[in-house]
C-alpha cells in the first residue's frame, strides 16, 4: 500500500512541477526585421530561478548556441547583442537546464536597403495588423506588398493595414520599394483569440513561453464549433481545480505516510528487553 501511495505521490509531484515550471522571453524589438547595426536585448523571465533558463539560438551556421558563447553578452538574466549583423539572423528561444523551451522568435537582420516592419510576436485573431515597408531613412515611400509570393497591392504611404486578421492572413510577407529594393520575407502567424484580455502589444512585449495548463487547447478544425461562451470559463475553472486537487491530495498522502512512518519507527525501536528507544 505504501509503495502505491509513494508512486502516486511521485506522479502528482511531477504533474505539479510540469505545470508550474514556465519562463517567458521578453524582447526589446518593434520588428522582427532590422537593419544591421541595431542593438537588441532579450531576457528570459522565469517563474523558477532554479530551472536555469538560458537564451539560445539557431542560425544558418550554429545550432543551440548559448548567449555569451561566441555571440551576445550576458547581463543578469538579459542577453544583449550590441550590433546585429546579417549572421545574427535566426531563431531565438529560452531553454531550461532540463530542456524545457519557451516559444521562439525569428529575427531577420538584413544588409539590404529595405525591411518589412512586422510584429515579433504572433498576431491575435481579430486584431489589426500594420506592416510598414522602410528604408534606413524613410518609412513613407510608396511600397508594394506581397503575400506567399503574390502581389497584394501598392500602398502610396508605405503602410499596409489588415483589419481584423484571421487565420487565413497567416503567411510569408515581403515588400519592395521601387529603385531601392526588396525586403527579406517574414512569416507572420495568427493565433486564436485568448479567453482573457492581454495588455496591448508594445515594444516590450512579454512572450508566454509554454502554454499554460489552463489555456483551452486550440480548436479542432474538424470538430463542430463550440457555441457556448461559457466553455472557456468552465474549462479554466475545472482545469484549476484539477491542478489544485493533486496538491491537496499529495499533502494528505504525505501526511498519512509520515504518520505511518513515525508509528513504524516507534515499534521498531522497541528493544528485545522491552526498553523503548525514542528516535529523535
Ligand atoms: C534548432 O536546430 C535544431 C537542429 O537543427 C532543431 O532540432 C531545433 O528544433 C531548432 N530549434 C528551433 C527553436 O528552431
Ligand atoms: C516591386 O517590384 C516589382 C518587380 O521588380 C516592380 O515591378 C514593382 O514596380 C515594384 N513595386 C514598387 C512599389 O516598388
Amino acid at each position: 500500500m505504501e509503495d502505491t501511495s509513494l508512486l502516486l505521490l511521485l506522479f502528482l509531484t511531477s504533474l505539479l512541477s510540469s505545470t508550474t515550471n514556465q519562463a517567458s522571453l521578453t524582447v526589446s524589438l518593434s520588428s522582427s526585421q532590422m537593419f544591421e547595426g541595431q542593438s537588441v536585448s532579450l531576457s528570459c523571465e522565469e517563474d523558477d530561478n532554479s530551472a536555469g533558463w538560458t537564451l539560445r539560438r539557431n542560425t544558418s551556421d550554429e545550432t543551440r548556441t548559448q548567449c555569451g558563447d561566441g555571440w551576445g553578452k550576458t547581463a543578469g538574466s538579459t542577453c544583449i547583442i550590441p550590433f546585429m549583423v546579417f549572421w545574427d539572423t535566426g531563431v531565438y528561444w529560452c531553454e531550461s537546464r532540463e530542456g524545457a523551451t519557451s516559444n521562439s522568435i525569428n529575427i531577420i537582420v538584413t544588409g539590404g536597403a529595405v525591411i518589412l516592419q512586422s510584429p515579433v510576436l504572433p498576431v491575435t485573431e481579430g486584431e489589426d495588423l500594420t506592416l510598414t515597408c522602410k528604408t534606413k531613412t524613410s518609412s513613407n515611400l510608396p511600397a508594394g506588398f506581397y503575400k506567399d509570393g503574390s502581389f497584394i497591392r501598392t500602398e502610396p504611404g508605405g503602410h499596409m493595414t489588415i483589419h481584423h486578421v484571421s487565420r487565413s492572413d497567416e503567411g510569408l510577407y515581403k515588400c519592395n520599394i521601387s529603385s531601392v529594393g526588396e525586403s527579406p520575407p517574414s512569416w507572420i502567424s495568427v493565433t486564436e483569440k485568448p479567453t482573457t484580455t492581454r495588455p496591448p502589444m508594445t515594444t516590450r512585449s512579454p512572450m508566454t513561453t509554454s502554454r499554460s495548463p489552463c489555456t483551452p487547447p486550440p480548436p479542432d478544425t474538424s470538430a463542430p464549433p463550440l457555441t457556448s461562451d461559457h466553455f472557456p470559463l468552465m474549462f479554466r475553472l475545472v482545469c484549476h481545480l484539477v491542478v489544485f486537487c493533486p496538491f491537496c491530495i499529495s499533502t494528505f498522502i504525505m501526511g498519512s505516510l509520515y504518520r505511518h512512518r513515525t508509528r513504524g519507527n516507534t515499534l521498531n525501536s522497541t528493544g528485545a528487553d522491552g526498553t523503548e528507544y525514542k528516535a529523535t
